[in-house]
């Protein structure tokens, strides 16, 4: 049979970032994350868009070389379409486009979340379909049910924020660096996460926001620091794990309602969220006390990253799904 080896792009937000895959494994996968944004708290579009500019030629070279082959090697080049800042997916559109044609070979396009998802399968022991999957990352919070590479339902997702724009934020407050998702991870580890309380929201069934407990957080900072200036430093781990296990528990309350009316027993996570330490084991311990087979992917790739773009472009690619020169960004 002969070998499927695929060359894959992301470039939706601060991650410059390529793979190679071949068959369905991954022999390569690179990931520049921009740093420079750290010193605004945010992302800067415009100096995302730069940033992937001028890494793109040197973090595709070392995918190769990581990978020990040629160009001539590959038989396609997929790329995520979107969504993501418009500015960052044309750097990532216009390098696929003009490596696919250079070798005369197809173009894949790639939906960035539904690659989030399919990043499970990269795992030896993938998810049966139809799968739920909770899809956590910085623009999105979703409840999806997969029913095969393509074809997926959202069944719920945040009327406001992310749950990753509420890590980031609520880091923000305490005055963590950006991005404060990993930084609240960290700290919560040395927390009580009963020593605050934070409230949940009401929300339709499968449905998240995420407004009120930022707000209540806020809340809370300014009127304790008010009566102790050192309130955040002196309460920082508490206040995070305090934060997190009540995100999580928000999270984890709308999955269980969704498995229940899906009935479906094999359940994931993914994005970049799924790389929180305490979700990881909290998702896996409600799997276990119900039964349900639980799907994690790789720390490596739950956050963005080339390598699920590259699995979701190899299912394409066996259903000959592929894209042409006029293909476009969307960014929503
Ligand atoms: O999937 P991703 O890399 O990019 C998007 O598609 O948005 O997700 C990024 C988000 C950020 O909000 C970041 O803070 C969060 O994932 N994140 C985490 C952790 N690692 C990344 N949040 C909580 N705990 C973590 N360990
Ligand atoms: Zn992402």
């Amino acid at each position: 049979m002969k070998n499927i080896t695929i060359l894959a792009i992301e470039s939706s937000c601060d991650d410059t970032a390529a793979a190679i895959l071949r068959n369905g494994k991954v022999l390569a996968n690179i990931v520049s994350s921009q740093l420079d944004h750290e010193k605004y708290g945010g992302v800067i579009p415009e100096l995302a868009s730069r940033l992937h500019q001028q890494n793109i030629v040197r973090v595709v070279q070392a995918a190769l070389q990581k990978a020990e082959i040629s160009k001539e090697e590959l038989n396609a080049v997929a790329f995520t379409q979107g969504p993501g800042l418009i500015g960052a997916l044309l750097v990532g559109i216009s390098f696929a486009k003009a490596f696919a044609l250079g070798l005369g070979i197809p173009l894949i396009t790639v939906h960035h979340m539904q690659a989030h998802i399919l990043a499970n399968f990269l795992s030896e022991t993938p998810p049966q379909f139809p799968f739920l999957c909770l899809t956590v990352s910085g623009g999105h919070t979703q409840l999806v049910l997969v029913k095969d590479f393509v074809e997926m339902e959202i069944l719920g997702q945040t009327i406001d924020d992310a749950v990753g724009e509420a890590f980031d934020k609520g880091a923000k407050m305490l005055g963590l660096p950006y991005p404060g998702g990993p930084m609240v991870d960290k700290w919560a580890k040395q927390g009580n996460s009963q020593a605050f309380r934070f409230p949940d929201a009401e929300t339709n069934t499968f449905d998240f926001s995420f407004s009120g407990i930022k707000t209540s957080l806020l809340y809370l900072i300014q009127k304790s620091s008010k009566e102790n200036p050192n309130f955040v430093a002196e309460n920082m781990a508490d206040l995070c794990a305090s934060y997190q296990a009540q995100l999580i528990k928000m999270l984890l309350s709308r999955l269980k309602k969704a498995v229940k009316y899906t009935k479906v027993k094999d359940i994931a996570i993914a994005g970049g969220v799924s790389a929180n330490s305490e979700l990881r084991t909290r998702f896996v311990a409600l799997c276990e006390e119900n039964g349900w087979k639980a799907h994690i992917p790789a720390f490596e790739f739950c956050t963005d990253n080339a390598a699920m773009i590259g699995i979701a472009g190899h299912y394409k690619y066996l259903a000959g799904d592929f894209a042409d020169m006029m293909a476009v960004p969307f960014t929503r």
